[in-house]
């Protein structure tokens, strides 16, 4: 079990709670819910019942799919087990898409034996009146069934635990609440914007929740790193609800790689064990001493390597001197103006070879718009270069697009034939049903299909207008549809069968000597991860064949976010004129500007965030004493 793991797994002086890191959220989902699935099975030999404490959300999805199978495939059965979820939000009807009554039923409860009448969920619908009444009903009945014997816990990006918000006393008990700006914001997914999302909430109090025999908080992806340092290495405090966690006798947190790699013994591994001094670590040690220290890599000295923590490398590899060479000269050549390869070149040190001068390449866009932000400057390079440069979309982007921007469309196109005399009846009944469904539309209702395509359609002149922005002709230019993404809602499904062949035959199609992909590995339930999945199962199936073995993939970051500088393999700088050029070419995206539908906690424009970041990452550069430019875009070669 968890527990057994963790004991042997190090712990870290730094870790103020038992952690256990797991290389995939797969893996520790099977793990928790094996630990799960013991203590329903032990209670049933003992003739008693198993009270679990649930959680909504993404983070526990993967957990309750699994104790699903494990009913279905092992026959673990429920009948025993009464449940206690820690949320709901307030004012909210029980039968309401975001209901988390709703998330329970269609994600756990309908497809196990459990009793209906011990599925305990808050009521978002009881009166304000009732309100205090009802919380303390609730935590009566936890009391009554013998309290919570296992706690599952997600955290939100503020460090809330329930809809504990920052501010939560740790002696606070079921009631009701107010949600904080962020919790807000990260919904606003579900509930198509922010306007709709409620402001209150009932949840488990601190108290209830360490009241439990047992707790494991699950956390996964990048979004949730900086938490979880704070959460599981910071003081106990109410600015961060989880460090509570600290207090607790018997509680762990499940970490996927990248939710734990802000943690002490991930940054800066050398800080809390023997580590072996590979060369990728000894530049990570480097840059983060410069970093740290404020100093170009090459005004570090000994000294400063003694102070942090860093003696060792200096005992094993010389002193400051020839180490900061080193990892200089490295940083240097991951520098190129050449993204597909300098011809003529010696490519003894550059990111791409030199030969064949001209290379085929396909750029895959989960969106219709992630080429243009995330390596527009790049692309424009491998165009002006001569090579070429295919691009695949490979989603339509549809749900993106907002109702307004689409009947204006479809508007456009009912006006368009009466201007010109133009019959055309089955524009006119597409008009028709799309402005009735409209009027009455509910919150986060999926459009019908003609809409959806109206959507797509705008999204694809869109990306076709880039791609000439950018000289590409007609011909490269791919949108694949991938089926996974066609579900009108949020949730996507998986990758699939259909999927994977539709990728795989463009690249056989191609024969590509470069292929960029968005290389979110860290977004779990995102369409950019889906879409990844896609090409490594892709590439895993052609990767014999011949004209593979010349094949690189390179990896770019979505829009939200960059490589960590140690990681960086290839960085493409950017003049001035260059970036404005891609400025423009974001502009031609105008069904993504000026307030998108998805807009997430960042208030910025899409130009903005990808100018933001281009040019933190020239700084970056600067600031470890390397020439100074004014943005650069940053990727990693992965071998697959
Ligand atoms: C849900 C809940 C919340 C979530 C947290 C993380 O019942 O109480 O604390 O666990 O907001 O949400 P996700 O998993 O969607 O990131």
């Amino acid at each position: 079990m968890i527990k057994d793991m963790h004991q042997t797994q190090q712990f870290t002086s730094f870790e103020k709670i038992p952690v256990t890191i797991m290389n995939k959220a797969e893996e520790a989902c099977k793990l928790v819910s094996a630990e799960i699935a013991a203590l329903i099975r032990t209670r049933q030999q003992q003739n008693t019942v198993a009270v679990l404490g649930l959680a909504t959300g993404s983070t526990p999805l993967k957990i309750y799919q699994e104790l699903v199978r494990l009913h279905k495939e092992e026959g673990l059965s429920f009948k025993n087990v009464i449940c206690f979820n820690l949320d709901e939000y307030y004012p909210l009807a029980p039968e309401s898409l975001q209901s988390y009554r709703h998330f329970m039923q269609e994600n756990l409860f309908k497809h196990i034996d459990i009793n209906p009448e011990n599925c305990h969920i808050p009521n978002g619908q009881v009166s304000l009146e009732e309100v205090k009444q009802h919380c303390e009903a609730y935590e009566e009945r936890i009391k009554s069934v013998g309290g919570i014997d296992f706690q599952l816990l997600g955290i939100g990006r503020n460090g809330h635990i329930g809809f504990n918000e920052p501010g939560s006393h740790i002696s606070s008990v079921t009631r009701l609440i107010t949600l904080d700006k962020v919790t807000r914001f990260d919904a606003a997914a579900e509930f198509s914007g922010i306007a709709n999302i409620p402001r209150k909430a009932i949840t488990m109090g601190v108290n209830t929740i360490l009241s439990a025999k047992r707790i494991v908080l699950l956390a996964w992806g990048e979004r949730k790193a900086d938490i979880i340092k704070l959460a599981v290495e910071g003081p106990v405090s109410d600015f961060v609800p989880a460090s509570y966690l600290q207090t607790h006798h018997n509680s762990t947190i499940v970490l996927d790689e990248v939710a734990a790699a802000n943690l002490t013994r991930k940054k800066t591994p050398w800080l809390t064990e023997d580590v072996v001094w590979t060369d990728q670590l000894i530049k990570k040690a480097v840059i983060h001493l410069a970093l740290s220290c404020q100093k170009p890599i090459l005004k570090l000295t000994n000294n400063d390597y003694n102070e942090n923590g860093l003696s060792s490398l200096l005992v094993l590899h010389g002193n400051a001197h020839d180490i900061n060479i080193k990892v200089f000269n490295a940083l240097q050549h991951t520098i190129t103006g050449w993204p597909g390869g300098k011809p003529h070149a010696d490519d003894t040190y550059r990111p791409e070879r030199a030969e064949p001068i001209r290379k085929r390449v396909i750029i895959f866009s989960p969106h219709p718009d992630d080429d243009i932000i995330s390596m527009g400057g790049t692309f424009q390079r491998l165009a002006d270069h001569g090579h070429d440069v295919h691009v695949a979309y490979q989603t339509s982007g549809n749900i993106a697009v907002a109702d307004d921007e689409a009947f204006r469309f479809v508007e456009f196109v009912k006006d368009y034939n009466s201007q010109f005399n133009i019959n055309a009846p089955d524009a006119d009944k597409i008009y028709e049903q799309s402005s009735s469904f409209l009027k009455q539309k509910k919150n986060a209702e999926p459009d019908i299909a003609a809409l959806r395509q109206v959507k797509g359609l705008i999204r694809k002149g869109e990306a076709k207008n880039t791609c000439r922005f950018v000289g590409i002709l007609d011909e490269n230019i791919h949108f694949l549809n991938l089926p996974f993404y066609e579900t009108g809602t949020i949730e996507k499904k998986p990758i699939g069968e259909e999927d994977i062949q539709i990728i795989a035959s463009l690249i056989q199609h191609i024969k590509p000597h470069q292929i960029y992909a968005a290389g979110d590995l860290a977004d779990p339930h995102g369409t950019h991860k889906v879409c990844l999945d896609g090409i490594f199962a892709a590439l895993d199936r052609i990767k014999h064949l011949d004209f593979m073995k010349d094949c690189w993939l390179w990896l770019y970051k979505g829009a939200w976010a960059e490589w960590d500088i140690d990681a960086i393999e290839m960085a493409v700088p950017m003049s001035p004129e260059q970036l404005l050029k891609k400025r423009y070419g974001i502009f031609k995206h105008q069904s993504q500007k000026d307030g998108v539908v998805f807009q997430g906690t960042d208030s910025r424009e899409f130009w903005q965030r990808a100018e933001d970041r281009n040019k933190a990452t020239a700084e970056l550069y600067n600031n470890l004493g390397l020439a100074e430019y004014e943005a650069m875009e940053a990727f990693v070669r992965w071998h697959y």
